[in-house]
């Protein structure tokens, strides 16, 4: 399996998906607008996670591009839980990518207590054999939600997908703290932003 030439084009995704969000965050900032973007992150999965997940998911190698569709991963951090919905609002209205899924992971949180917004995308990208197009991941969340994900990955990773009990709850409560740190800040969210502006200013 040559590797290399399969990832190649999902590395290009990744940065050009993180170009045209930046991009976007930048222009809110020229028109001193609050940008519902807080930063940007990308990545493409390791092959060793690749392959991991092929396994469990018996997805012969063959069928990867097709099966496996968060090689490409670009993560959209917002401030605010309206910010979330502006940048997926903004995503639908643009022409250059094609959503295929959308999975509202905030209005329906998971067991484990993990809230986003995730889509899956078409994109596609120009190689030196002409078009392809490729599937990403976008998921989009606040800095409470992102706070939360990284703190469980982590304990995941730690104990190898099989957190004990205990820690789980613990989690499931975490995570509604995050919420309700989320929606008591909405509700503040005039007198921050006005906080923030006048903090730019100077
Ligand atoms: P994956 O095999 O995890 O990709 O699941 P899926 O294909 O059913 O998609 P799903 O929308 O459930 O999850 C996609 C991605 O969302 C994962 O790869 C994680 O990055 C993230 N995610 C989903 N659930 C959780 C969770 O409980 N905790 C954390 N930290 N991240 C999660
Ligand atoms: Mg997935």
């Amino acid at each position: 399996m040559n590797w290399e030439a399969l990832l190649a084009p999902y590395t290009q995704v990744v940065e050009e998906l993180k170009v045209k969000l930046k991009g976007m965050r930048a222009q809110f900032e020229y028109e001193s607008r609050h940008s519902p973007i807080e930063f940007i992150t990308g990545r493409v999965k390791p092959v060793q996670s690749i392959m991991e997940k092929a396994e469990s998911r018996r997805v012969p190698l063959n069928r990867i591009e097709q099966d496996i569709q968060d090689i490409a991963g670009v993560r959209v951090v917002c401030q605010f839980v309206d910010d979330i919905y502006t940048v997926v609002d903004m995503l639908r209205a643009r022409h250059d990518l094609e959503i295929i899924e959308e999975k509202d992971y905030i209005v329906e949180k998971k067991d484990s207590g993990y809230r986003s917004f995730h889509m899956i995308i078409e994109y596609p990208v120009g190689t030196i054999h002409g078009e392809k197009k490729v599937l990403a991941e976008i998921q989009i969340r606040t800095l409470a939600m992102n706070f939360w994900a990284t703190n469980e990955h982590s304990l995941n990773y730690k104990y190898k997908g099989s957190i004990p009990k205990e820690i789980k709850t613990r989690l499931q409560r975490a995570a509604e703290a995050a919420f309700k740190l989320d929606e008591e800040m909405s509700k503040i969210r005039n007198e921050v932003q006005e906080a923030q502006r006048i903090f730019h200013r100077k």
